[in-house]
């Protein structure tokens, strides 16, 4: 059975840490001519997530490559310290990890106040009552749809229900926040993640791990509008 489309404009923010980065310029360049809507930056310490990726100097990279929304995603302790850094290299949207932040509150505030839109990201394993408190002060709330570290993992399949839950709660407020999805994002499970309240779906393998990245931003697009 085809799955009801949804009428909620659906945004796709392509991982670029999935990209060749050889070929940045042209993979970016690619994914913008097809229509995403902003690019999602990992920034990975190897503490907080057992990975390291890139920081502020590659979002900088981007972010002369693109004029999309840079949508920051810190997978780091002690977000506090950087958050000038990522403002000076360009990103536009910066989202923390609440199991990392001892004053959610004050970091959120920060980054509104240096002119970025503050967004507060939780692991598979966290509840959403570690963000009830925090909804009213953030545009964002990131789904981690996969425990953070990696590219190319599986959905875990009962953040749908967590999705739903937390569309209830920002409805039933009427909090303004998005619901962001990040990890194991295809074309194959995309419509049913908007079914359940997501707004922006990230999406690293399925459009830089494509052999063509105009079809594959194509093909999700279609199935979410
Ligand atoms: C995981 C990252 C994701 C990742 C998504 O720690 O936060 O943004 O790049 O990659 P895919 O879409 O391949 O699961
Ligand atoms: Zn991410």
């Amino acid at each position: 059975m085809k799955l009801q489309k949804s009428k909620r404009k659906v945004m796709i923010a392509p991982s670029v840490i999935a990209a060749n980065f050889a070929r940045l310029q042209t993979e970016i360049a690619a994914a913008e001519k097809a229509g995403a809507d902003m690019f999602h930056l990992d920034i990975m310490d190897g503490h907080f997530v057992p990975n390291i990726s890139f920081g502020p100097i590659i979002v900088k990279t981007v972010h002369r490559l693109t004029k999309l929304p840079l949508d920051t995603h810190l997978m780091i302790e002690d977000p506090d310290l950087y958050l000038e850094d990522f403002k000076k290299a360009g990103a536009a949207r910066l989202i923390v990890h609440v199991e990392v932040c001892r004053h959610l509150h004050r970091t959120v505030s920060e980054i509104r106040s240096m002119g970025m839109i503050p967004g507060v990201s939780l692991n598979p394993s966290t509840s959403l009552f570690a963000i009830e408190e925090i909804l009213p002060f953030v545009d964002t709330v990131l789904v981690m749809s996969v425990n953070p570290g990696f590219g190319g993992q599986e959905f875990i399949t009962t953040s749908l229900d967590k999705i739903r839950r937390l569309r209830e709660m920002l409805d039933s407020h009427n909090f303004h926040a998005l619901i962001e999805v990040d990890g194991g994002v295809n074309a194959a499970n995309a419509a049913e993640i908007v079914k359940a309240g997501a707004d922006i779906l990230v999406a690293g393998s399925a459009v830089f791990g494509a052999d063509d990245i105009h079809n594959a931003l194509a093909a999700l697009r279609k199935e979410v509008s």
